[in-house]
């Protein structure tokens, strides 16, 4: 299975495209923004391409069999491009794919995505963003899974986590399990149709998305 990952040079992509890469039968296509980023995955045998979500980017999704969508504007650019790329950029992925395939698709979205309302203060656009991102995928007609992690660390992956359609207390999760996460969707046909709010747990990953 070739699998784009957009958003591929991000703290979580960069992961996924690690796990891709050591599991049988699957092969990352990354995509980034620079080709210097591009050449660096190359010479380590790594199918990369260039693109951008405010740009062209159908190379990337070119021949592959799934998506993982992990891109995001990050907490140091404007609303406009919370905008442009946290919400319009994974909606023109979304038709591309409806277009042209392909049709599994998993996104990496944010827990309280699910009710922007809840929050207050600088962090509401965005979760208004990932909310509608989200929603267009859910009556997209794609076999989407939503991952809606709590707040991202960089602590190694534990393989454990708590996984539910919503969880009320807030946490943290690695990054390292949100992309292990991600990668286990692609295998993992009963994690299609579903949304989980995503956090450090005690259950083994495979078992709590089941
Ligand atoms: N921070 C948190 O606590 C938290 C919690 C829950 C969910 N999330 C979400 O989790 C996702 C991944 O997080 P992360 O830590 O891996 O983020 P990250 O390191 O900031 O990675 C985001 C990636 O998106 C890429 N990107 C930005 N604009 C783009 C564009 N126009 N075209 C193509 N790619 C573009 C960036 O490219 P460059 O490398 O070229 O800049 C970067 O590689 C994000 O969507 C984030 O919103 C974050």
């Amino acid at each position: 299975m070739r699998v784009s990952v957009i958003g591929a040079n991000g703290k979580i992509g960069r992961l996924i495209v690690d796990r891709l890469w050591a599991v049988d039968g699957l092969d990352p296509v990354a995509m980034v923004r620079e080709e210097a980023q591009a050449a660096a995955l190359r010479d380590r045998g790594v199918e990369a391409v260039t693109g951008d979500l405010e740009g062209e980017f159908a190379a990337a999704l070119a021949g592959v069999d799934a998506v993982v969508f992990t891109a995001g504007s990050g907490a140091h650019t404007g609303k406009d491009k919370t905008l442009l790329v946290d919400l319009w950029g994974a909606v023109r992925v979304m038709r591309h794919c409806l277009a042209r395939g392909p049709r599994r698709f998993v996104m990496v979205s944010a827990m309280r995505a699910g009710d922007p309302d809840a929050a207050s203060g600088g962090i509401k656009p965005y979760l208004v963003a990932k909310w509608a991102a989200d929603e267009w995928l859910l009556r997209s007609g794609l076999d989407f899974t939503v991952l809606r992690p709590g707040g991202l660390t960089d602590e190694p992956g534990t393989g454990r986590v708590e996984a539910s359609s919503r969880i009320e207390r807030r946490g943290t999760i690695p990054r390292a399990d949100v992309a292990a996460a991600a990668v286990h969707c692609l295998r993992a046909p009963e994690t299609a149709g579903k949304v989980y709010d995503l956090l450090l747990g005690d259950v083994p990953l495979e078992e709590a998305l089941r």
